[in-house]
């Protein structure tokens, strides 16, 4: 974590113009600069930069964010490291900066040892003769000297301190355990070595630094693969193996490829699909989605044969589609995983198979539609509870109100039904953080940001006077969306409006995607408007009438839904409370003037 008064320090060094500047040639036009997009091609130019504002966006393909964003994105770097490399560009010393450095200098020890070990099992590999039961398992899984070399696969002797012996003197017993390549002697004192008799697949960082080992049996004993422990520098939810040799191939292509296991990977590799990585050890985690979501969101995900047929690995995917990933799902028929099919049917085919893959959305359909029977009002409710836990994960209310429009085509159930289950399926975390008199009705949490709202965020964050006049005469609960409610809180209990200016509010939101998407989107609306002062007024007034149309909404429902559990008492509390809303909101028909 950078403290926000050093990210406030940085961002004021570093002039987004300036930055931009250095990487993307850019024309003045008005009071900011245009340039064709440097992240997506184009003839004419819908990249913009604005100096005064400190941000940029892309009205093309939509990209947008302040000088972090920007670095983020181009040069594929983590928030962190951005920011690292501002600081330095401006001259700021981080102070985890000196951290940062000091924990990687006493992890030093660690990478070497670790490094010398990949070593070592190499030379062991080289030294083993032709009739070795290694080279025979080479020979067999057909493992060409060119994929030996690229993931620099190696052996562990079958002994029990080869390793030992080989870099105690050297590394020092007390490191080789810290890096997860010794085991302590049951009751005895002394080591040995974790890894023996097995072929080591050694797993690396994107700087390609060797971290940890995955190792696999030559025969069919158990387990099948040992992998390092956790380590101060191996962590397994956070890398992916094969990423960092296939990194080049995910740039070029924009796509990733997962599949399960090491084998797959090399496999893959070896046919020339190097954009294949895997989770080794885990199942999939957010750290290492939001890894390959650096370079790529497009997703194409492989299923071995007999995993395909679990609804529960088909539930695996909807992390992917939490981080707003485009997914895609092939799969292998027959009882092949993708190695064993690229040795079977060659590398063409293989590739016919991912061509084949299909959008997520559809693949779950059909899945489901073989389980459960979609003319039949059980299988119907089936596959909509289903289909409805990967829709409500869709970040953007938009493609998710798409999502729900095609399921209800397909499945000939009305759209509203489906909503209602939609908000059912809802995660209690959410139920928790709506305030105390929205408990009994439905969260307003799927209505979409409209355009008042919008807007109105970004009047305040664009304009320090508006800002000023805002004290007092709202609140973020008269919000009706969730994300404009979280926005429009921070805006307002604000100290000072620098706190609020987009630049510094993309920094805060960083690692919320949505609610930065909405302040750019926010800032935009802002600037179409022609007379800021007046559309003001208009939106606070549409805004007190959307607010008591939404509680109106809200409580018929809850009324509805009071009636239809039996509960009287409940029905006639929110009876009255629809009555006395009903009598102050009254309609109000002003609109605000958009230039076109
Ligand atoms: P698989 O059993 O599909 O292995 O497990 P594989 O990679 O295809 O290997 P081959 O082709 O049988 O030789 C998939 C992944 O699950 C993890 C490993 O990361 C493996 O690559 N795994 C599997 C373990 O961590 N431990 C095990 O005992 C088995
Ligand atoms: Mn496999």
């Amino acid at each position: 974590m950078i403290a926000q008064h050093l990210l406030d320090q940085i961002q004021d060094r570093s002039d987004i113009v300036e930055v931009i500047q250095r990487v993307v040639p850019l024309k003045r036009a008005g009071r900011g600069f245009t340039a064709p997009c440097p992240f997506h091609s184009e003839k004419t130019p819908s990249f913009v930069v604005s100096a005064d504002k400190q941000i940029f966006h892309c009205f093309g393909c939509g990209v947008g964010g302040n000088v972090f964003s920007f670095v983020m994105k181009y040069e594929k770097l983590t928030f962190p490291e951005a920011v690292r490399q501002l600081a330095q560009s401006a001259g700021i010393l981080l102070e985890e900066d000196e951290e940062f450095r000091k924990r990687e200098d006493s992890r030093q020890p660690v990478y070497n040892a670790v490094a010398a070990a990949a070593e070592f099992f190499r030379m062991e590999l080289g030294k083993t003769p032709t009739d070795a039961p290694i080279q025979k398992y080479i020979a067999k899984r057909r493992l060409t000297d060119e994929a030996l070399s690229k993931f620099k696969i190696g052996y562990s002797p079958d002994a029990w301190d080869s390793l030992l012996k080989k870099l105690a003197k050297d590394h020092g017993t007390e490191t080789l355990l810290r890096a997860g390549l010794l085991l302590e002697r049951d009751g005895k004192t002394g080591y040995y070595d974790r890894f023996r008799n097995r072929m080591m697949f050694p797993i690396t960082d994107l700087k390609g630094r060797v971290i940890g080992f995955g190792a696999r049996v030559l025969d069919d004993s158990q387990p099948k693969y040992l992998n390092s422990p956790e380590t101060e520098i191996y962590h397994k939810g956070r890398v992916l193996y094969g990423f960092y040799e296939g990194i080049e191939a995910i740039r070029r292509e924009n796509r990733a490829l997962i599949v399960e296991g090491y084998m797959d990977v090399i496999g893959c590799h070896a046919a020339g699909v190097e954009i294949a990585t895997a989770a080794s050890g885990t199942s999939l985690t957010t750290d290492q989605i939001r890894a390959l979501k650096r370079f790529t969101s497009n997703i194409t995900v492989l299923f071995d044969a007999d995993k395909a047929g679990e609804a529960a690995t088909l539930r695996g995917l909807d992390l992917l589609v939490e981080e707003n990933c485009n997914v895609q799902v092939a799969s292998l028929a027959e009882g092949h995983d993708p190695d064993s099919f690229v040795k079977e049917f060659g590398a063409e085919k293989f590739r016919e198979q991912l061509d084949a893959a299909q959008p997520l959305f559809d693949y779950k359909y059909q899945f489901l539609t073989r389980r459960h029977d979609p003319r039949k009002v059980e299988g119907k409710s089936q596959i909509a509870a289903e289909m409805l836990a990967t829709i409500r994960r869709i970040p953007n209310e938009i493609t998710k109100d798409g999502y729900l429009a095609e399921l209800s085509r397909r499945l000939g159930i009305a759209e509203d039904a489906l909503r209602v289950e939609l908000k059912k399926s809802a995660s209690t975390p959410r139920a928790i953080e709506l305030s105390q008199d929205d408990r009994k009705m439905p969260d307003a949490a799927s209505v979409p940001v409209s355009v008042i709202e919008k807007l109105l965020i970004g009047l305040l964050i664009t304009d320090s006077k508006l800002w000023g006049k805002s004290r007092g005469r709202f609140e973020d609960g008269d919000f009706v969306s969730e994300d404009a409610r979280l926005v429009a809180g921070m805006v307002l209990q604000a100290q000072d409006w620098t706190e609020v200016q987009p630049a510094r509010m993309l920094s805060v939101l960083h690692d919320r995607e949505n609610l930065s998407l909405l302040v750019l989107q926010a800032v935009h609306q802002a600037e179409i408007v022609e007379d800021s002062s007046k559309a003001f007024e208009d939106c606070l007034k549409q805004l007190d009438e959307a607010r008591g149309k939404d509680r109106l909404k809200r409580l018929r429902d809850a009324i509805a839904a009071c009636e239809k559990a039996n509960d009287i008492d409940g029905r006639n509390i929110l009876l009255r409370e629809l009555n006395e809303t009903s009598r102050k909101g009254k309609p109000n028909g002003t609109e605000v003037q958009i230039k076109s």
